[in-house]
């Protein structure tokens, strides 16, 4: 059977009364602009968007050329349409309002418009991950206070991955699905209903070469991981790292595994390495829409309350099973500290 198309499959959720009008408009406009954005990335050389932009971000990072053209393309995109209050992104300072001269809704949206950046130059996928909110009432000026929700209260949340193919991953909180970018009819269409993540894995995803700088819990739970078959765990684990979040989520949500990007002595005065609102946040609801889990190494992700927009946070997540394992022994090291 042919598969609907993303459209349809919005179509379908609104006339079932699972979601609005606006934010249907929402997710396809997103869903637009990320149409652009894989045009741009599939040029690569040829468009001339490799390379950096000779700027930074706030969070002091150097932009890539791409950073800023999908920041732009996901901006320009979103600002008319009438379904948001305002938007934020990982790549500008502060919540950027809907001028007055536009019509505005009552959703929030924030984005990182290139996660994984550091990919381009080499041709490994990179994505666009995004998070949908709710505007509190009686707001109608959004600024940075009105975004620092928790997880729990996001709407929608999303990412597209620009690899081999361009997809789609989407939840609207009643399971996860996934649309594949037919090129040629230039359509998203629902190639995967229902993702589930296996609850048991034998695969963990970790920036290794940062593991004299991880805490105790870390560093035995690792330990035991590599320890295989003879070891505590009693089964051999495989390493995959990708450094691009979206990739790296995206093969789980395929095939099951543990994503982790642990607090460490480098990112400490940070938090951690990853974004809350950006990246954490909307990846942990993707993953528990398909039986996933998603900590904090201590508590559950969607849990936590924001205290500012570029946040960053631990992150641990995806199969069920491992992202438990994962938390005791953080919480063994917290009720038996030295
Ligand atoms: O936050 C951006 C990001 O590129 C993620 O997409 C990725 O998981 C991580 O950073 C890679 O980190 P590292 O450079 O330590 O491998």
């Amino acid at each position: 059977m042919k598969p609907i198309s993303l459209t349809r499959f919005l179509i379908q959720e609104q006339q079932a009364g699972h979601i609005n009008a606006d934010l249907r408009l929402l997710i396809e406009v997103v869903a637009r602009a990320c149409k652009t954005i894989a045009t741009a990335v599939g040029k690569g050389a040829l468009g001339g968007v490799l390379g950096d932009a000779g700027t930074g971000n706030v969070q002091g990072e150097a932009q890539k050329k791409l950073d800023v053209l999908s920041n732009e393309i996901l901006l320009e995109a979103n600002e008319w349409g009438g379904h948001l209050a305002g938007l934020a992104s990982e790549e500008m300072d502060h919540a950027h309002p809907i001028p007055n001269s536009y019509p505005k809704g009552n959703y929030l949206l924030l984005f990182d418009p290139l996660d994984g950046s550091s990919n381009i130059d080499v041709n490994i996928s990179v994505g666009t991950i995004f998070s949908v909110l709710h505007c509190p009432d009686g707001v109608s000026e959004p600024h940075d206070e009105h975004f620092l929700q928790a997880g729990t209260a996001q709407v929608c949340a999303g990412y597209t991955t620009y690899g081999p193919s361009t997809m789609l991953v989407l939840t609207l909180g009643r399971g996860t699905h996934a649309f594949t970018l037919d090129r040629e009819q230039g359509s998203f269409m629902l190639t995967r209903q229902d993702l589930c993540i296996p609850e048991d894995t034998q695969e963990f995803a970790i920036n290794l070469s940062n593991q004299r700088h991880w805490e105790a819990p870390m560093q035995h739970y690792v330990a035991d991981l590599l320890a295989g078959k003879t070891g505590p765990r009693g089964k051999d684990f495989n390493l995959r790292w990708v450094a691009s979040m979206v990739a790296d989520v995206h093969r789980i949500l395929t095939r099951g595994g543990i994503f982790i990007y642990p607090i460490d002595a480098k990112c400490r005065d940070k938090g951690g390495r990853l974004r809350l609102m950006y990246e954490a946040n909307p990846m942990a609801f993707i993953v528990e829409q398909a039986g996933g889990a998603a900590s904090t190494g201590r508590q559950r992700l969607l849990d936590v309350t924001p205290n500012g927009l570029h946040q960053r946070i631990p992150v641990f997540l995806g199969s069920k099973n491992e992202v438990a394992a994962a938390e005791r022994y953080h919480l063994q090291a917290n009720a038996n500290p030295g």
